[in-house]
């Protein structure tokens, strides 16, 4: 069996929607979910989904090792960002080399780097009179938002979409391709 760590910020639809397409999966399955926000609405849905929570502070994150012997405990073998709003220290990323994918809410290159998560993006979307934008999904290093490319998907921008609008456009893309990437990920396919 393989066992996922989903890492989140916010409210935590990916990290439910991943939990839920993996609940009978026979191969792989989510084992636990980690947030840095005390407040992220992803507590409240892993307990409702009878994951293990564990929520850290930044010297946890930072100035130790006890969240990686925590990802040990669980004997996680791969590690998903699912809204993770944090740059992920090397003692993570070399303990899961190539096993820690990220999803970003634009079509990188374009609209990533520090700074640019959740609505900023889509405002800066919409500012700039785009006619498309989308989704990645990409492998992480010791940079926001590089690493290989695993997928990219894409969706409209009509004249007249608020950043709201875009937001729900990209977040049905993502909620229907992350899944399923992780899995083949996971799986090496
Ligand atoms: C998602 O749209 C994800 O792409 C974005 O945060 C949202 C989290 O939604 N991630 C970033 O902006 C990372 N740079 P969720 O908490 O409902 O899954």
């Amino acid at each position: 069996m393989h066992h996922i760590a989903i890492f989140a910020s916010g409210s935590g639809s990916n990290a439910q929607r991943i939990a839920e397409y993996f609940a009978d999966h026979p191969q792989i399955e989510v084992s636990l979910i980690l947030t840095n926000n005390p407040a992220a609405g992803v507590i409240e849905r892993g307990r409702q989904l009878g994951i293990p929570v564990i929520v850290f502070n930044r010297t946890q994150f930072y100035q130790s090792d006890g969240l990686l012997e925590q990802l040990q405990f669980f004997n996680i073998d791969f590690v998903v960002l699912a809204g993770f709003l944090w740059l992920v220290p090397e003692n993570l990323i070399k303990a899961f080399p190539e096993r820690i994918v990220n999803i970003h809410p634009a079509l990188l290159p374009a609209y990533g780097g520090k700074g640019m998560y959740g609505t900023k993006v889509h405002e800066a979307v919409v500012a700039a009179g785009e006619k498309f934008t989308g989704i990645t999904i990409h492998l992480i290093d010791e940079e926001y938002d590089r690493g290989r490319i695993v997928l990219q998907a894409q969706c409209p921008v009509a004249p007249g979409d608020t950043p709201e609008d875009v937001a729900r456009k990209v977040q049905s893309l993502e909620h229907e391709h992350f899944p399923a990437a992780i899995e083949k990920l996971v799986l090496n396919q």
